[in-house]
């Protein structure tokens, strides 16, 4: 369980503070989702659960980040890497190795996992990810795309109990994007990893994740299951948060006091809904 409570935190080169009182809980086996617009702090806040807020960019932390029980403050990032896997925003500063097999074989040897397990991991993951053509490739030579999924292969090849990934698909076509947050969903009901995604393509977030966050300015405005946040429509696309427009149809809809029931998601559920309130 990752549980955070009233956290406020300013960088140390900073003049605001970048997380004002944020609480929030994600229980184990939980798939939550962050939006917000730029520079709400949607990093911040996921780098406080890696433990790289506050050890590697320090600053004025006040309030508490405890993941699995441990309060992030007090352990040091390699204890923390142990149980939390994040793939990062920036990609070229996560990736370190020339090729892509080195890449996957460099963390699966850090974290101790018995050579006879290795090939196995490796190939599953590749395959997993579809990049399997990929593995004897030199990283430099690699489309954004594909970087992006061997940044994400090799973190999840080293199987985290909790998954933690900063926009994984924004060099992704909306083919392989879809495949990810497919491959997140398995990992999240097969293998009950705690997953938390930074994303801005909210009409797949809402399709996948349980719960979605909503960040502004530092503050945490919604959190709870996705169709109650989507709720806010309104709200969201006030703060500049772009929401499918399935979700916006209901939600104006519901204002005309011509729909009820649960919020739209997907084109279906709207064509349902539209033929329940016609008849
Ligand atoms: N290392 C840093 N030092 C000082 N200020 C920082 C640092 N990193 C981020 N900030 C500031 O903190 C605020 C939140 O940034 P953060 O990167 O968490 O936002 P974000 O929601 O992830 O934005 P984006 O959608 O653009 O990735 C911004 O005002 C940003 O300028
Ligand atoms: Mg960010």
């Amino acid at each position: 369980m990752i549980v955070i409570k009233d956290l406020t935190f300013k960088y140390e080169n900073g003049d605001k503070n970048v997380l004002k009182n944020i609480s929030l809980t994600i229980p184990i086996g939980g798939f939550l989702g962050i939006i917000g617009p730029s520079g709400a702090g949607k990093t911040t806040l996921l780098n406080t659960i890696n433990g790289i807020v506050p050890h590697h960019y320090k600053g004025d932390y006040y309030g508490l980040v405890s993941v699995e029980g441990k309060d992030t403050f007090g352990i040091g990032l390699t204890d923390m890497s142990l149980s939390v896997g994040t793939v990062f925003q920036d990609i070229d500063s996560q990736i370190i190795n020339a090729v892509v097999e080195d890449e996957l074989l460099y963390g699966l040897e850090n974290f101790g996992v018995p050579p006879e397990e290795i090939e196995s991991r490796i190939q599953d993951t590749l395959d997993e990810m579809g990049i399997s053509d990929l593995r004897y490739r030199n990283i430099n030579t690699l489309s954004g795309g594909q970087k992006q999924k061997v940044a994400i292969a090799s973190i999840i090849a080293m199987r985290p109990k909790i998954l933690l990934l900063d926009e994984p698909t924004g060099e992704l076509d909306p083919v392989s994007s879809r495949q990810i947050f497919a491959m997140l969903q398995r990992l999240n009901e097969q293998y009950g990893m705690t997953i938390v995604i930074v994303e801005q393509k909210i009409m797949l977030l809402s399709e996948f994740v349980k719960d979605l966050a909503v960040i502004n300015n530092g503050q945490l405005l919604f959190c709870g299951p996705v169709r109650s946040v989507l709720e806010h429509s309104e709200e969201l696309e006030k703060i500049g948060v772009n929401c499918p427009r399935v979700v916006t149809l209901w939600n104006s809809m519901k204002s005309a006091g011509i729909s009820s029931g649960e919020i739209c998601l997907n084109v279906d559920e709207a064509e349902q809904m539209v033929r329940k309130v016609l008849k």
